[in-house]
């Protein structure tokens, strides 16, 4: 058969087998329809569109790609980012540093053929059919046979000396990024840490409201679909086999269930909202958090969602309208003074949920991470001063950086009298499948 959108009368395998990740999850099928789409996703990030945008591009203009096929697209698009450094590496030892390549299409084509080889250990002749000649894209500087003499070679990568540049390089981190998360890490563990940040997260839902998810649970396995219980929280259910069909469902459609990584749960339980209460979610974002504090005060309470971003806030607006939660609220200034609890979710460099946003690492500088800290602290004062007596904030990141966490939390108290650190939160990406998060309860006497 030959592959639709083609040329040259070439013969292809009409499909392959289903690729997997490292931990044995399904991440779709690597045909030469979904790896020109990867192509010219990777070439849109290299250009510098974000890359859920790189994403969406290349899928609708991917063609008919199938349910597995577009899995394989975002998938391997992530990976190219996320293993960046290690494949430029592998090019290099092989005597193509991407410098002498002035092509984007050329680095997509090479990277995409030494991610293949290095990291999912795909033979040489599979992973030509994905991308040989004529075709997937186009300028191409690359002929088939170099593509295939660069494969060929066997070659021991050089990770570098100190075990910082190790860790680097093999993980493929910024070494300023690696040597700040190495600060953190608890003795030995920072392999651990950055190998866990650049895993594909799993799908993880929050069943609601509070206290449904044994009965919801038991209808997904009748209806012959897989989830499990997370027993790390009572509302949460984990997707371990990779499948979209719960986001498809009835129980998503209706609102049962709401998308939501573990860690992101594990913050919104640790403010320990109460029914009666009132709550401002300060950085409301989309809403997520929005609809986990609005279940935990029950129609009793009331909560005050507000972010900087009207945009975001509108998001927020339309799912709680969904959700028909109507002691949520929108208020202009959102009301500090009455509330109980403040949820601060700030604006933080992400480092802790890279491996959702591979391309984060590359884009953010340390410079960021410190204006990033100015903004914190900020947001931590502003609502400080509003605050009643008596009432807590939740200051919340997903960061796994010290200087955004404990070190915004230390500076707050040095600066702010009239406070007192109640409980700290430290959710780590290798001891919880879930992302790196970070939570702190601070009181106001
Ligand atoms: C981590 S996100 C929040 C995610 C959200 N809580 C959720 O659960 O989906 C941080 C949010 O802070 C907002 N933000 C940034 N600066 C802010 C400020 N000065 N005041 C309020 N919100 C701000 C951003 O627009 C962004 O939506």
């Amino acid at each position: 058969m030959i592959a639709p959108g083609f040329s040259g009368g070439v013969v292809w395998p009409a499909c392959v087998s289903d690729e997997r990740t490292t931990t044995g999850e399904v991440v779709g099928i690597a045909s030469r329809k979904a790896a020109t789409a990867v192509l010219n996703a990777h070439v849109a990030v290299i250009k510098g569109t974000p890359m859920r945008r790189a994403i969406g591009d290349a899928l609708m203009n991917g063609g008919n790609l199938g349910g597995k096929e577009r899995r394989f697209v975002a998938f391997a698009t992530r990976e190219l980012s996320r293993h960046l450094r290690r494949i430029n590496l592998a090019a290099s030892s092989r005597g193509y540093p991407m410098s002498k390549l002035s092509l984007p299409e050329d680095q997509a084509i090479l990277r995409y053929a030494l991610w293949r080889r290095e990291i999912c250990h795909a033979g040489i002749d599979k992973i030509l059919i994905e991308v040989a000649l004529p075709g997937p894209i186009r300028p191409r500087g690359i002929p088939d046979q170099v593509l295939r003499a660069a494969l060929e070679q066997e070659v021991e990568l050089d990770f570098g000396v100190t075990p910082l540049d190790q860790a680097a390089n093999k993980h493929s981190f910024p070494t300023w990024l690696a040597e700040r998360i190495a600060a953190i890490a608890p003795e030995g563990e920072l392999d651990a840490i950055l190998e866990a940040l650049n895993r594909e997260p799993t799908l993880t839902f929050r069943v609601r409201p509070n206290g449904t998810r044994d009965a919801v649970l038991q209808e997904i396995h009748e209806k012959g679909l897989v989830a499990e219980a997370c027993e790390e929280l009572p509302d949460a259910i984990r997707v371990s086999d990779g499948s979209r069909a719960l986001f498809d469902s009835k129980w998503n459609k209706e609102g049962q269930l709401q998308v939501m990584d573990l860690g992101s749960q594990l913050l919104a339980a640790f403010c320990k909202a109460q029914p009666g209460q009132t709550v401002v979610d300060y950085c409301a974002g989309a809403g997520g958090k929005t609809l986990v504090l609005a279940d935990a005060v029950t129609n009793k309470g009331r909560v005050f969602a507000w972010d900087l971003s009207e945009k975001r806030l509108k998001e927020a607006r339309s799912r709680v309208g969904e959700a028909k939660l109507r002691h949520v609220s929108f208020p202009s200034p959102p009301r500090i003074d009455l509330a109980d609890l403040v949820l601060i979710d700030a604006p933080c460099s992400g480092t802790g949920t890279l491996g959702r946003e591979p391309d984060q690492k590359w884009k953010l500088s340390a410079k960021q991470v410190a204006e990033l800290t100015v903004t914190q602290l900020g947001i931590l004062k502003d609502v400080a001063k509003r605050l009643k007596p008596g009432a807590t904030i939740v200051y919340g990141t997903c960061s796994v950086l010290r200087e955004e966490n404990e070190g915004v939390v230390e500076r707050f108290l040095a600066e702010v009298p009239g406070f007192r650190e109640d409980e700290l939160l430290r959710v780590w990406p290798h001891r919880l499948e879930g992302g790196g998060f970070f939570g702190a309860r601070l009181i106001k006497s």
